[in-house]
């Protein structure tokens, strides 16, 4: 078995001369690297290195952030996905200038506490900020731990993801956990990838259980995969030449703080007939049922989303209704603009000329 000193140098040896060039590693600011650590939560480094320097150019300091409305902060989120994450991140940036004079704790316990931060970002921003001798665990660590230590235990479990964090704890080389868990990272994301990783030009290739033993495609053990639900939305597009109406989207479902069209929902796909009830359910009977677009999909984690719109144009009279009988509101294209969206109604909208 590899020896736990052999393996972090071996790894840190990769990462000096395999490492991307990523602004968050230049810097020991705890507030960019957990800004960077929450955004890259939620994708990739291609993807997320647009959003995290458009981050720090609106909010060069944790104080900016604080102070932001939540609908900037939605907005400039927009296209990530999994839209509590920017409303905790707000609230965290709230949290830290109120109760620590707007500087991050240092310890994992503490950090832990705020919202928005658990394990693995308490362990990212207590180590990459800090130097302080925690083991990030997430999907890379994961993979790259139960693949060359041959760890089976199922990750999909309430046990399994305990028993990764205390080998990656007893793995870490605790004076250098900047470096060691940047490695880590790094080597998961570019190396030891989920299909097809690089065992050819592998460090651990002598070593590592699942190479030898013909384990790659089953390291990491995850026996319950997550269930995905169908939604049908038809989102009704009332408009008039003054603009088009929206609402911004409560508790208890995706997008909230969002703006969307007027939403009915089936889990089937619906067609004119529903359109024309809640037409009449709502009073509109005299509005114009106007073009019918394609249908969208959006893929979440949890949920397939599948959407389409129809246009429906209101005169004065039906203006008044639907701002009498419904939380919906009017906004120019210019306020649109600038309102935090679903990515499916942006690609709707760029799809238009209203
Ligand atoms: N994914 C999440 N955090 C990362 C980091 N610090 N480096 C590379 N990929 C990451």
């Amino acid at each position: 078995m590899l020896d736990s000193k052999v393996f972090a140098n071996q790894l840190i040896n990769w990462y000096e001369e395999n490492k991307r060039d990523l602004p968050w590693r230049k810097t020991a600011d705890p507030y960019r690297i957990w800004l960077s650590e929450i955004i890259l939560q939620q994708t990739r480094v291609a993807q997320g290195l647009p959003y995290y320097e458009r981050f720090v150019e609106e909010f060069p300091t944790i104080h900016d952030l604080a102070n932001a409305s939540e609908t900037e902060v939605l907005r400039l989120w927009q296209g990530l996905g999994y839209y509590s994450r920017a409303r905790n991140l707000h609230a965290c940036a709230k949290m830290v200038v109120d109760s620590f004079g707007g500087k991050f704790p240092s310890e994992f316990d503490e950090l832990l506490k705020l919202k928005g931060i658990g394990r693995y970002t308490a362990a990212a921003i207590a180590s990459f900020a800090f130097n302080q001798p925690n083991a990030v665990v997430d999907g890379n660590v994961y993979r790259v731990l139960s693949r060359v230590f041959g760890i089976d235990d199922d990750v999909s479990t309430s046990q399994g993801p305990k028993v990764f964090e205390l080998r990656a704890n007893e793995l870490l080389d605790a004076q250098r956990s900047n470096l060691y868990n940047q490695a880590i990272m790094e080597f998961g994301a570019m190396q030891c990838l989920p299909k097809s990783p690089a065992c050819g030009v592998c460090p651990f290739m002598e070593s590592c259980f699942a190479f030898n033993h013909n384990k790659i495609e089953v390291l990491p053990v995850k026996t319950k995969k997550t269930k995905v639900r169908k939604r049908y939305f038809t989102y009704l597009v009332f408009h008039s030449d003054a603009g088009i109406w929206l609402k911004e989207r409560g508790k208890g479902d995706v997008w909230q703080g969002l703006y969307d069209f007027y939403l009915l929902e089936d889990t089937k796909p619906m067609g004119l007939n529903e359109v024309i009830a809640a037409l009449y359910k709502l009073g509109l009977t005299h509005s114009i049922i106007g073009e019918e677009s394609k249908l969208y999909e959006h893929v979440l984690t949890h949920q397939r989303i599948f959407a389409n719109f129809v246009k429906i144009e209101l005169d004065n009279e039906g203006a008044r209704l639907l701002s009498t009988h419904s939380e919906m509101k009017q906004y120019t294209l210019e306020q649109i603009d600038v309102l935090p969206k679903p990515v499916l109604m942006v690609k709707y909208l760029e799809d238009q000329s209203f």
